[in-house]
């Protein structure tokens, strides 16, 4: 039996009635950019991380884009981030015309080591921008600490971690902005691209709010160069049906996990959840030497499996010149990681079946 890494037409299948019904019912309004379900959504995601304001773009690195730029970040200036991470967190630094400074990961967690940042702090540095990596959150005291210790801004890439908890606190609330990609693959998504930005800062609200819309703070008048970068109504109306179901659904993909790791520890290592974290397992991420080879052997019995990330940015070819520190987290995990099937639908055969092809090669 084939295992894949995600099945969006049994999500589709799952939740079809509500989900018809909310379509028809924008179809029926007549109304499609920026109306009463994004203006929903943006306050029902907001309350739910526990911050004041949403602000529903195009995608996840939009969201980091418009971020970066509200927050004054521009050329001249340094970014701190992990270089074990999707490529779209460095792209909207170089965007904005800023630097990104990849830091290393910690090799248990995958996250930024807070510990190697202060190595790389410069007159330049601006911001810090922890990934959630995974669903699990980033050691978000210590960067909290380092970020007031040296004046620098803290945006969260949440991108893959919707619903993850630090120590009580949502992802979304802990720096002073977030930002989430509501990509079909992520926990909570749309069906086609979406993102939004959630903080409690006023002036940052507005600011993308104009960002996201040419410029404009009112109807016409346009005092600043901007972007079409909006949520539209018709995902934020499949957002908000699913909006309500996703601590149930990173439950179930939490059950996965943990049935993984009961049958893996001792065997590959398996993900970490520290004390204080709740992890949404985006992804459930095993590492071993024999990475590679355990790949071919479980794709020859049709369980697909993937790696994040093959190639840190810091080898890739746009970022090559970007400076950086020791990257010895990083590049081991690049050569160890695999990310196994895991979503909420999977069913308990499948999950046996996973278990049984990762021991069977063992
Ligand atoms: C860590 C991370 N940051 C940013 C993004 C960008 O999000 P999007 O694809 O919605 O632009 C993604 C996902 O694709 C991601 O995984």
């Amino acid at each position: 039996m084939a295992v894949a890494q995600l099945d969006l037409k049994r999500e589709y299948n799952h939740f079809r009635i509500e989900i018809d019904r909310a379509l028809a019912k924008v179809l029926k309004s007549g109304h499609f950019i920026l109306g009463e379900e994004v203006r929903a959504l943006e306050e029902e995601v907001a309350a739910y991380c526990g911050a004041a304001y949403g602000i529903g773009v195009s995608s996840g690195t939009d969201a980091l884009y418009l971020t970066l730029r509200a927050l004054g970040i521009g050329p001249g200036d340094e970014v701190i981030l992990p270089s074990f991470t999707f490529v779209a967190t460095a792209e909207a630094v170089a965007y904005c015309g800023a630097t990104p400074f990849f830091v290393d990961v910690d090799l248990q967690t995958y996250n930024l080591d807070p510990n190697k940042i202060e190595d790389a702090l410069t007159p330049r540095t601006k911001a810090i921008i922890p990934v959630h990596l995974f669903g699990l959150p980033a050691p978000m005291e210590s960067l909290r600490e380092l970020a007031k210790r040296y004046s620098l801004l803290l945006i969260e890439d949440a991108a893959q971690a919707f619903g993850a908890i630090y120590k009580e606190k949502r992802v979304g609330s802990l720096g002073d902005a977030a930002c989430f990609s509501f990509f079909p693959t992520k926990n909570l998504n749309a069906y086609g691209d979406g993102g939004m930005v959630v903080t409690s800062r006023e002036e940052v609200k507005e600011r993308i709010k104009a960002l996201r819309g040419h410029g404009s703070r009112e109807r016409y008048i346009h005092r600043e160069i901007g972007y079409n970068s909006r949520l539209d109504e018709i995902q934020a109306a499949i957002l908000r049906v699913k909006l309500p179901h996703i601590d149930c659904l990173n439950e179930k993909r939490r059950e996965v996990a943990y049935s993984y790791s009961q049958a893996l520890q001792g065997v590959v290592k398996v993900p970490m959840e520290p004390l204080g974290s709740y992890h949404v397992y985006h992804q459930y991420t095993i590492g071993t030497k024999v990475r590679d080879r355990l790949r071919e052997h479980l794709e020859r019995q049709g369980i697909d499996c993937q790696v994040y990330y093959p190639v840190p940015l810091h080898w890739q070819e746009p970022f090559k010149g970007c400076p950086k520190g020791d990257m010895e987290g990083t590049e081991r995990a690049s050569q160890e990681v695999l990310s196994l099937p895991i979503h909420p639908f999977l069913s308990s055969k499948e999950v046996e079946e996973v278990i049984e092809g990762v021991l069977s090669f063992f």
